[in-house]
């Protein structure tokens, strides 16, 4: 079942490439330049209604819907709000009629988030699953959803079911999107460039030697600084949450720039931060806030697009991936960050794919 593996971990992060396409598969129309899904069972005149989208989730999931937050507000200019489930469940706030709520699980069967959508749907909005597991109670619960397929994930920690949703999340950010204000070569052009991503994220996965390697200078290390911005601050989140649960090192995420409103006060020689660097509009903004951390004798290790040779002279040590559009980064820039959190737990002896104090599906509030 592992195959050439030693853990589903990373089986699972290696099947990315494989569990990408099996997200987009069938969802992709070029000619009229938008999605199809086939169980929102919801008609574009109800679709085009929505004034407001709640994503609720929890966890790495809950990541997944910050990056979905930043596609749909910026594709389809829809307002977004991110939920933990566990808050919304017992939360009571404004939601207008047209509100639509997507609750994001890789199990389906998360009780926090079960919960927060049965509270939506009872107060009367549309409630939808964008959901790996086939049949689940969530998928049942919802009044449609998107299916992941990217088969079973085994490892506690979440690798695969995260890009799924992340893709999934771009593909109804382009449906969204392609009702209201995105034009039809734009729609095109994000197809073009989504149905390249699994050869990316293939590129992606040969910095593993590459990892195992800085993996082996920094896994002694007890405090981790996550760093990005816009698109590849949920990415940032996400990276220090798998360090967290199966290293058991302290790891933050945050966003680069917040770092000077108090965590730069953790910065030493002790702690290193890992930045995630690729080309975007703020480039030079984010690499501003590298070297304030570099100012401050923090290790760097930099997640940056090939080719970049600024920020190899800057950082301690880099990590390369390709170079693809802003808003699909975190399909990519996840990738290292998953194999990082692999080999420092390795390294120190965990249980990668059982790690301590966690159940891969909580289904206790
Ligand atoms: O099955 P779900 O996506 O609803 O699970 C949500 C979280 O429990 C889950 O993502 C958790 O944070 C993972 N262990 C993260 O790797």
């Amino acid at each position: 079942d592992l195959g050439e593996y030693e853990h589903y971990m990373l089986k699972e992060i290696f099947e990315q490439p494989t569990t990408i396409e099996n997200a987009m598969r069938g969802r992709l129309n070029y000619d009229e330049a938008t999605a199809i899904f086939g169980g929102l069972n919801l008609s574009s005149q109800q679709l085009r209604q929505i004034d407001r989208i709640v994503l609720t989730a929890c966890g790495t999931s809950w990541h997944a819907a910050l990056v979905g937050e930043y596609l749909i507000e910026e594709f389809a200019r829809i307002p977004v709000e991110v939920e933990y489930a566990s808050e919304l469940r017992y939360r009571n706030p404004p939601m207008s009629d047209q509100t639509m709520v997507f609750a994001i699980t890789q199990s389906g069967e998360t009780a926090d988030t079960l919960a927060a959508m049965k509270e939506c749907k009872r107060k009367g909005h549309t409630t939808m699953a964008i959901c790996n597991v086939v049949g689940s109670t969530i998928a049942r619960e919802a009044d449609g959803g998107i299916y992941l397929h990217a088969g079973p994930e085994i490892g506690v920690a979440s690798t695969k079911a995260f890009t799924s949703q992340v893709t999934v999340l771009t593909l109804l950010a382009l449906y969204l999107g392609r009702m209201r204000h995105l034009s039809y070569s734009a729609g095109q052009n994000i197809i073009r460039k989504l149905k390249d991503i699994p050869k990316q994220v293939e590129k992606a996965l040969e910095c593993h030697e590459a990892v195992k390697t800085i993996a082996e200078k920094y896994a002694s290390m007890n405090n981790f600084l996550y760093l990005g911005r816009l698109y590849n601050f949920p990415v940032a989140l996400e990276g220090a949450l798998k360090l967290k649960e199966i290293s058991y090192i302290h790891a933050e995420g945050y966003p680069a720039a917040e770092m000077k409103h108090g965590p730069i006060a953790l910065v030493d020689e002790q702690t290193p931060s890992v930045f995630i660097v690729p080309r975007c509009g703020i480039y030079p903004k984010v690499i501003s806030n590298l070297q304030e951390v570099k100012a401050r004798k923090g290790p760097v290790i930099a997640i940056a697009c090939e080719g970049d040779d600024r920020v190899a002279e800057l950082a301690d040590d880099v990590i390369y991936v390709p170079d693809v559009d802003e808003c699909l980064q975190p399909l990519v820039a996840s990738i290292p960050l998953q194999l990082l959190a692999y080999h420092i737990a390795i390294l120190r002896d965990c249980n990668v794919d059982r790690p301590r104090n966690l159940a891969k599906s909580v289904t206790v509030e």
